[in-house]
């Protein structure tokens, strides 16, 4: 199916001026950017974001590295989209990350491990709904 997933990339990434060649990967993969903007999160944003993650250990340091610097959001369209952006993200844990992917090439710990993307079609309606309304989204 065609699915639209949420990519967002980190500050880590952001800082280290390889958003277009992350793009690039999306694009050369078929999937489209739909939508995007760059930004910095607040507190707030970041713990709404990853709200379902707030008991876990590694919460309040993923928000501090969330909020540490500008991000880079977009929305991503093509087949099977989520399946096929988590493939070129790699393992969370760019340790663990196959050889080519983003994690593996752009990341340096699982905290700041490049890109975020969406874990399901659900998930990813709920967070492209955190950042974007129908009007800034250009389906094409
Ligand atoms: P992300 O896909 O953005 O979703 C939650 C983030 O928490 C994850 O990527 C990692 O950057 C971060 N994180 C830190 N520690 C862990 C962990 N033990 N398991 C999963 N995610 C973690």
């Amino acid at each position: 199916p065609i699915e639209r997933t949420l990519s967002i990339i980190k500050p880590d990434a952001v800082a280290k001026d390889v958003i277009g060649e992350i793009y690039s990967r999306f694009e050369q993969a078929g999937l489209k950017i739909i939508a995007a903007r760059m930004k910095q999160l607040s507190r707030e944003e970041a713990e709404t974001f990853y709200e379902v993650h707030r008991d876990r250990p590694f919460f309040t340091a993923l928000v501090e590295f969330m909020t540490s610097g500008p991000v880079m959001i977009q929305v991503l369209e093509g087949e099977n989209a989520i399946a096929r952006n988590r493939e070129l993200m790699g393992a969370t844990n760019p340790a663990e990350a196959a050889p080519g992917t983003i994690r593996a090439d752009f990341a340096q710990s699982i905290d700041a491990n490049a890109v975020h993307g969406s874990d399901a079609p659900e998930t990813a309606r709920v967070e492209i709904a955190c950042f974007f309304g129908d009007d800034d989204i250009h389906s094409r």
